[in-house]
């Protein structure tokens, strides 16, 4: 298709004001999944030393049972898509929105480490679900012409929900006089955290009853007049509902089943979309994103500031990580997903690139130089800034619209336990990296970051604007 028709189909696509309204309500509920996604992983970074106290534990024992929940992450994702396929989009969001409040209470009351584990796992699949469920049934039901910027609310709800963990953990501390360990409402203050996400679970679960179910999966499932209602519902009356449902219908009959055999094709092993898919989330891992929020304090002292003002700084980042979600919601349908990418890439390269030079002046003793330790400091949130306005959104905007119909729900599972898994990578590889060489930690992620942007060029085609149908 050439750029004027994708232009112009996108155009007659645009759904009127009042729909949008509506639209934007359901993107909202469905990406309360996002918000829990971020509140449940970063929730533990407040946690650990009520942990490591209470059970008497070393930093080691402790590292894994934080990454433990990551492994549920992958498992979660690699199920939610199949899953999706044959019991709803809207079904799925209820099993996560139930696991998550069920790990909530557990990990709150847990009677042994090994038990806390087990919540933290079953907490993990749930974020695995949510974070395919809300990138697919948002692209779902969204217009064209506003995919990109309703997509880019999955990522937004995301770094909002780790910056309210960080804040309501800052809250149960002061009221514990700072100690993990004290005691509030009849448990530890760390319980209490864990546990305070019973509120945003229960009311995903609430929400997901208000939202109907995608028009894509009534059809695959026949009901045709219910995905009729849902389609004229976002995409507005004046739309030709009969071809709109026949567009899907073809999309969906021209390719394969899906189920994970279906991704399969030739030399690679996997169809090559579904492998730009996971190219897209591993790199958007391997630039060390989740160094800067899960062990953003080791940053902190490095460069002097004090311990007791680590939530402060680790607070800046959340804020810088918002106000790059909302730049990049504004530009992704404007100027499209690809040249956000390579402007974040080229970003966070130069960015990254100073962390290492700055930390090649670390003493023996974890401190920098003044000089350095600005740089490192600045750097650390510029790096921020540009991952958040373009791999953070771009990534799970695309994952949800890339993929043909068919193969979407499947696809999105498969580069979304990628993703997990290159999270874990990095996440538990980072203290012993840090250990051998921090500068040269930094070197690699650089590395990473530089080679994103021929890997964008070469195999990521540009998505704006147009119609799900489309992609192929
Ligand atoms: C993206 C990443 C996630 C990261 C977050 C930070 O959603 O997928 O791993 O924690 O951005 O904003």
């Amino acid at each position: 298709m050439t750029s004027t028709a994708t232009a112009q189909g996108s155009e007659g696509r645009k759904a009127q004001p009042d729909h949008l309204g509506h639209v934007i309500f359901i993107t909202a509920a469905a990406a309360m999944g996002g918000f829990l996604f971020g509140y449940d992983s970063s929730v533990i970074n407040g946690a650990v030393e009520g942990i490591r106290g209470k059970y008497d534990i070393g930093s080691a024992a402790l590292a894994q049972v934080i990454a433990i929940a990551l492994i549920g992450c992958a498992i979660g994702a690699a199920t939610a898509g199949r899953l999706a396929d044959r019991i709803g989009r809207i079904r799925v969001m209820q099993i996560s929105a139930t696991l998550f409040t069920i790990s909530a209470v557990g990990s709150a009351l847990p009677f042994a480490l090994w038990d806390l584990a087990f919540w933290r796992i079953l907490g993990g699949i749930a974020i695995g679900m949510a974070s395919v469920i809300g990138p697919a049934y948002i692209a779902e039901v969204s217009p064209p012409a506003y995919r990109g910027r309703l997509g880019s609310f999955q990522q937004a709800a995301i770094v909002v929900g780790i910056a309210v963990s960080q804040l309501v953990n800052w809250g149960i501390l002061n009221l514990a006089d700072g100690d993990q360990r004290g005691h509030l409402m009849g448990i530890e203050a760390w319980q209490l955290m864990l546990g305070v996400m019973v509120v945003p679970a229960v009311l995903y679960g609430l929400l997901s009853f208000a939202i109907p179910e995608s028009p894509r999966f009534l059809i695959s499932v026949g009901k045709v007049d219910k995905a009729k209602s849902v389609l004229a519902d976002v995409e507005g009356h004046t739309v030709d509902l009969d071809k709109r449902v026949a567009e899907i219908e073809l999309a969906m009959h021209s390719e394969e089943k899906s189920t994970f055999k279906d991704l399969l094709g030739g030399k690679a092993g996997l169809l090559p979309i579904v492998w730009v898919g996971i190219g897209l989330s591993v790199f958007q891992q391997l630039v060390g994103i989740n160094v800067a929020f899960y062990y953003s304090a080791t940053l902190w002292q490095s460069v002097g500031i004090d311990p007791s003002d680590s939530f402060l700084y680790s607070f800046t980042t959340s804020i810088i990580n918002i106000v790059g979600t909302v730049i990049a919601m504004i530009f992704v349908d404007r100027i499209g997903r690809k040249p956000l990418a390579l402007v974040g890439s080229a970003g966070m390269a130069v960015s990254l690139a100073l962390e290492a030079w700055a930390f090649s002046a670390q003493a023996a003793d974890g401190s920098l130089p003044t000089t350095q330790g600005t740089v490192a400091l600045i750097a650390a949130h510029a790096f921020v800034l540009f991952f958040a306005l373009s791999w953070g959104v771009v990534v799970w905007v695309f994952l949800g619209e890339m993929f043909p119909n068919r193969i979407r729900a499947a696809a999105l599972g498969v580069a979304a336990s990628a993703q997990w898994v290159a999270n874990w990578v990095i996440t538990a590889s980072f203290p012993s990296l840090s250990d051998w060489n921090l500068s040269g930690t930094y070197i690699i992620y650089t590395v990473f970051a530089v080679l994103s942007i021929p890997f964008v060029l070469k195999y990521v085609k540009e998505t704006k604007g147009k119609a799900l149908e489309e992609m192929g």
